[in-house]
């Protein structure tokens, strides 16, 4: 078990999975922040749900800091030990002779995705945790909405948001397809998903990007 837990085999599992639970959140993102398109009281009361319901905040929230953090630390460590491995094995190695420019560069489309969080984190995250848990404002379930769109006034973090999604497109289009046959799924319903995979790269990403723009242009 230990060795098996050690092998890259299991890493690469392990990431495919932490990976393949982001994509399942990014939906869940999606769909909330997609409210706040079609109607501010109906956003505010589902991010009001989300933001005080215990199960939410107390199990989800902590188990999905958990996977983001895992799946880049392991993006880098596997990244790092693919290079190893490269210098040591291949000496003529040719990255893009069989392989696509999305599968040779998950590490900077990756690192791009990282440094939207940061902001992302900046934006919304920590003045969120700052609000409910250290200065203990009174509960209000009508604030959400205007917070959001006050972000995207400014048409620098709107364009940095919309480059950032494009880079997520980039980086999913080739992560949520290969994260199947990472963890063993490769027949023919595998296969058959991988459509569905790249389609969803491509309209979430989209999706998010006329959010930002959809309150940007609003804002005007
Ligand atoms: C237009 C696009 C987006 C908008 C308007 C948006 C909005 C928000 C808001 C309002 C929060 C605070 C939630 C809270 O109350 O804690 C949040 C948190 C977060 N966002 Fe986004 N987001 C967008 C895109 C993304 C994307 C593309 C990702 C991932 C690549 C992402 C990842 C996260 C994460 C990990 C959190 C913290 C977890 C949480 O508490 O929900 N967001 N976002």
């Amino acid at each position: 078990m230990g060795g098996l837990l050690k092998s890259s085999i299991a890493k690469k599992f392990a990431m495919a999975l932490s990976g393949l639970f982001l994509v399942l959140f990014l939906l869940q993102h999606f769909s909330i922040n997609f409210l706040s398109v079609i109607s501010a009281s109906v956003f505010n009361d589902v991010s009001h749900f989300m933001g005080t319901y215990w199960l939410v905040q107390g199990l989800l929230q902590p188990v999905l800091i958990f996977g983001v953090i895992f799946h880049f630390v392991m993006g880098f460590y596997l990244e790092y030990k693919n290079r190893q491995a490269r210098q040591v094995k291949y000496a003529s190695y040719k990255g893009n002779t069989n392989s696509s420019w999305m599968s040779r560069n998950m590490i900077y489309t990756g690192l791009v995705v990282l440094a939207f969080l940061g902001l992302h984190f900046y934006d919304f995250w920590f003045p969120e945790m700052i609000h409910k848990y250290i200065e203990s404002h009174p509960e209000d379930a009508s604030r959400y909405y205007g917070e959001l769109v006050a972000k995207f006034e400014s048409p620098v973090r709107t364009g940095l948001y919309v480059l950032s999604f494009v880079f997520l497109a980039l980086h999913l289009y080739h992560g949520f397809s290969s994260s199947f046959q990472s963890v063993g799924w490769n027949d023919k319903y595998a296969r058959g998903l991988r459509g569905f995979t790249k389609a969803y790269a491509i309209i979430i990403p989209l999706g998010f990007i006329f959010i930002a723009l959809f309150h940007y242009i609003n804002n005007l």
